[in-house]
């Protein structure tokens, strides 16, 4: 590989939450890059592809713009995979890197087969050198069963691989691209590493100052990814525990996360108490850190971090059985509205959200459930449900009706359960809707997002987070 490496074109392999938007952002930057997303997904191809962006596979606030101005002309969405690693000199690796479901490391390790697949995808079809950059979330030393496996065929061929983890967050991922806290690059050390990783540092370095673009070996850089995932669940597992400490004494965990958010070294972000985190990746990569400090036999490390977890099953539940004692011990038969399925506000993906456990949950208790998300389909609702396996998927239908009012959901309801914090719950007329509910009503707010002292007045039996006014 020559020593200054000019990137003319991009594969990245995934286009989902992590492969689109991302792409999308380095196409808008860098015009002169031709940039295809190729995923074997023909249905979320053909969704990437559509005239019309409100059809775009993922909601992201700003997306639909960088998109369009991209899309057809540097920015190409595809199913032919190998035609994208053959014509790419630089291809990422964004494919899904979900808990294991079965064998070694069964619930904790995460699955790695889709990322060996693409490994070997590129080892066969490659004609000329390639960088490989590593997007997905993968335990510390995978990089080297990729080059292992790329350098196999033995075609005489150079690869390279980096690691340069993705820190967006759902909900801002368009705004974290263009503004990221920090890129973070992992390389070789030898001459042709760090070629390779200067390659990567000039597509970012177009608009992110180069003082926020970090270079490591490629172990920290792996590790990284799952030491910030961990640290950002920890503070929520943390600031939940105290939450049930302050449901018992009387302090309101909202003042004392402005108390202590405002000592510099705590700092103000990630302290927001609610009925538990959820999405594709905090418990995913919490597990997969528990499972490799495991594997080294390091027990009080996995041990400490499996708390995390832990807290956080505990807050979903503790919410759920509040609303069962709350309702005089019996949900059975009884409406509940949930307001909210998505795991946190402007997204539509509703990976492990809190909302699921508490519906099924429950549901176990005979409720019935009429739920209201702006942005998440009746079809999500009912596969995310069908998944647990809890029930028929025949039963989830008659328990559970969806609904595209809100109003709906929540007239003649014997309590509401908020569970994402969509902004437009706190403009909702709770007037209203208190005079159309079942009394007492009752209003659990997971997220604490509607505790303004006129709604209080209205007469609910209001139950937030880590504070109790009724
Ligand atoms: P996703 O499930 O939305 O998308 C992955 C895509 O890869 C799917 O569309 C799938 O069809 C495709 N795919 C899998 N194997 C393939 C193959 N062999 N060939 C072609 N396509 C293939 O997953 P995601 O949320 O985008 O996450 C991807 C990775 O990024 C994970 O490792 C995740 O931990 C990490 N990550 C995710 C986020 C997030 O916010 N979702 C943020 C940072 C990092
Ligand atoms: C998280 C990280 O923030 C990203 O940096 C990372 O790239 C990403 O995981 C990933 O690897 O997938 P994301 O899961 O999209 O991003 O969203 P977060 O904003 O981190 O929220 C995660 C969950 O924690 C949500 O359910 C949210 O409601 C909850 N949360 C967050 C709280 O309950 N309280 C808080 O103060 C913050």
């Amino acid at each position: 590989m020559s020593k200054e490496l000019k990137v003319k074109h991009i594969a990245c392999i995934g286009a989902g939450y992590v492969g689109g938007p991302t792409m999308a952002v380095i196409a808008q930057k860098c015009p002169d890059i031709k940039v295809t997303v190729v995923d074997m997904n023909e249905q979320r191809i053909a969704a990437w592809n559509d005239a019309n962006l409100d059809n775009l596979p993922i909601y992201e606030p700003g997306l639909a713009e960088v998109v369009a101005e991209a899309r057809n002309r540097n920015l190409f969405f595809s199913t032919d995979v190998d035609g994208a690693i053959a014509a790419a000199d630089m291809i990422f690796i964004s494919v899904n890197t979900p808990t294991k479901t079965y064998g070694i490391g069964k619930g904790m390790a995460a699955d790695l087969k889709y990322v060996e697949l693409c490994a070997r995808q590129i080892a066969r079809v490659a004609t000329s050198d390639k960088i490989v950059v590593e997007k997905s979330t993968l335990p510390v030393r995978t990089a080297q069963s990729i080059r292992t496996i790329l350098d196999a065929e033995n075609k005489g061929l150079q690869f390279q691989v980096l690691s340069n983890p993705e820190f967006l967050a759902e909900g801002t991922a368009v705004q974290d691209l263009h503004q990221p806290d920090r890129v973070l690059i992992g390389g070789g050390q030898d001459q042709a590493g760090q070629a390779a990783v200067q390659a990567l540092v000039d597509i970012y370095a177009r608009w992110v100052d180069r003082e926020r673009i970090i270079t490591t070996n490629v172990w920290s850089s792996e590790l990284s990814k799952l030491t910030a995932n961990a640290f950002l669940a920890q503070r929520v597992s943390s600031i939940n525990a105290i939450s049930a400490l302050c449901e018992k004494s009387g302090a309101d965990v909202d003042e004392i996360a402005r108390a202590i958010g405002k000592d510099s070294r705590i700092g103000p972000k990630f302290l927001k108490a609610s009925v538990g985190f959820g999405g594709s990746c905090f418990q995913k990569d919490i597990l997969n850190l528990v499972y490799i400090a495991r594997s080294y036999g390091l027990t009080e490390v996995a041990d400490y971090w499996e708390q995390v977890i832990k807290m956080n099953d505990y807050q979903k539940r503790r919410f759920a059985e509040n609303i069962v004692s709350k309702l005089f011990n019996t949900v059975s038969g009884k409406k509940i509205a949930i307001l909210g399925w998505a795991f946190k506000k402007d997204t539509n993906d509703t990976r492990e959200s809190a909302a699921i456990y508490v519906a099924d949950y429950l549901l176990n208790e005979q409720a019935e459930l009429w739920v209201y998300d702006p942005k998440v389909k009746a079809e999500q609702v009912y596969a995310d449900l069908d998944y647990l396996n809890t029930r028929s998927e025949a039963e989830n239908r008659r328990l559970v009706k969806v609904v595209n009012d809100p109003y709906q959901a929540m007239d003649d309801a014997h309590a509401v359960a908020i569970l994402t914090e969509w902004d437009e719950f706190k403009t909702y007329d709770w007037q209203k809707v208190y005079e159309g509910m079942k009394k007492p009503a009752f209003l659990f707010d997971g997220r604490n997002v509607v505790s303004s002292p006129a709604l209080l007045g209205l007469g609910f039996k209001y139950i937030g987070i880590g504070h109790c006014v009724s």
